[in-house]
């Protein structure tokens, strides 16, 4: 008998034939939005395989409902924070995610938006298409340059070292990173900081840490109070590290300069919340990773996260944990 495999999503083009020639009995969710919750609970019954995405919750009801079977769970992310990890473990589930191929994307993405929030580009492309934009004027729409300035990584793993490399060849000529442990290969390139020194001294803080206790709502107001007036905040990692509501309350009262966003919470953001009035924050729909490239790669992990699973073979991306 085949092994049952659930997949939550549809993958991209490449992937999906590909997922499709694989011998075990796919279940998959063939539309373009969440697998209903009662679906997954009761499809996940007898599977040995499980193909998510973060906006699947992999909690411990989920995964008991699966029974002994499940062998492998991989998330199409290199984020897990959706993934019940003492459950998995309990149940000796091996747990698969895609980091690396997203690292590219997703540094680019966080330049994007720190680019996006220094330069005002949002007010920029409002005006523009308004009729705001009248002759050249030397007071208008000036925002801030990287050259010469400090850059603080609040997480400097794979994604942060990539901004923090992208930032350096924009000029950026210190920086500062806080994070679990200092990294002596940085030694030279990157100051490890506390994180008060890190918030007072930064022209641009930038967020890629995973969302973990110790990093849930690290950017609160006496954070953002902390920052320079002209600072730059951007947060590529998970809306949780924020704590929303003093966000907006500290561009609203402009104790920083700006924000660029790529996670919220929750997501989606309702198109009413307060933070989409500010012309200071420049948000997008959490598509870090959105390149054709970055896409295909994940789901080709994916699924050899799957096959190696139900062999019981160590998996291509392994979470040790
Ligand atoms: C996206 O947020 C990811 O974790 O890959
Ligand atoms: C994850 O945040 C990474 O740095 O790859």
């Amino acid at each position: 008998l085949a092994p049952k495999v659930v997949a939550t999503r549809v993958l991209p083009q490449h992937a999906q034939a590909r997922l499709k020639e694989q011998d075990f009995e796919l279940v998959q969710w063939p539309e373009d939005s969440l697998m209903p919750r009662d679906k997954l609970l009761s499809d996940i019954k007898g599977a040995e395989g499980l193909l998510c995405v973060l906006g699947d919750k992999i909690d411990k009801e989920l995964l008991e409902a699966a029974g002994p079977n499940l062998k492998v769970v991989t998330t199409m992310s290199v984020g897990y924070d959706h993934i019940d990890l003492a459950t998995a473990k309990k149940n000796n589930i091996k747990v698969g995610y895609t980091p690396d191929v997203l690292t590219d994307a997703t540094a680019d993405l966080t330049v994007l938006l720190t680019l996006a929030a220094a330069r005002k580009m949002k007010q920029g492309i409002r005006a523009a298409e308004n009729g705001e934009w009248r002759e050249w004027r030397p007071n208008w729409l000036c925002g801030y340059q990287f050259a010469g300035k400090t850059l603080g990584m609040v997480g400097m793993g794979r994604i942060g070292q990539a901004v923090a490399n992208r930032l350096r060849a924009f000029g950026v000529n210190r920086v500062l990173y806080w994070g679990r442990s200092e990294k002596p290969e940085l030694k030279g390139q990157a100051e490890f900081a506390s994180m008060d020194q890190l918030l007072k001294e930064s022209d641009y803080v930038v967020a890629c840490c995973a969302l973990t206790p110790e990093t849930k709502e690290l950017f609160d107001y006496e954070a953002f109070k902390k920052m320079k007036d002209t600072a730059i905040f951007a947060n590529s990692a998970r809306g949780a590290v924020v704590k929303q509501e003093d966000l907006v309350r500290a561009l609203q009262e402009n104790l920083i300069a700006g924000a660029g966003l790529d996670v919220t919470t929750p997501e989606p953001l309702p198109t009413d919340h307060p933070l989409f009035k500010l012309d200071n924050c420049v948000i997008l729909p959490h598509i870090g990773s959105a390149t054709i490239e970055a896409r295909e790669v994940m789901g080709d992990i994916c699924i050899d996260n799957i096959t190696s699973g139900l062999k019981n073979e160590k998996l291509r991306c392994e979470l040790n944990y």
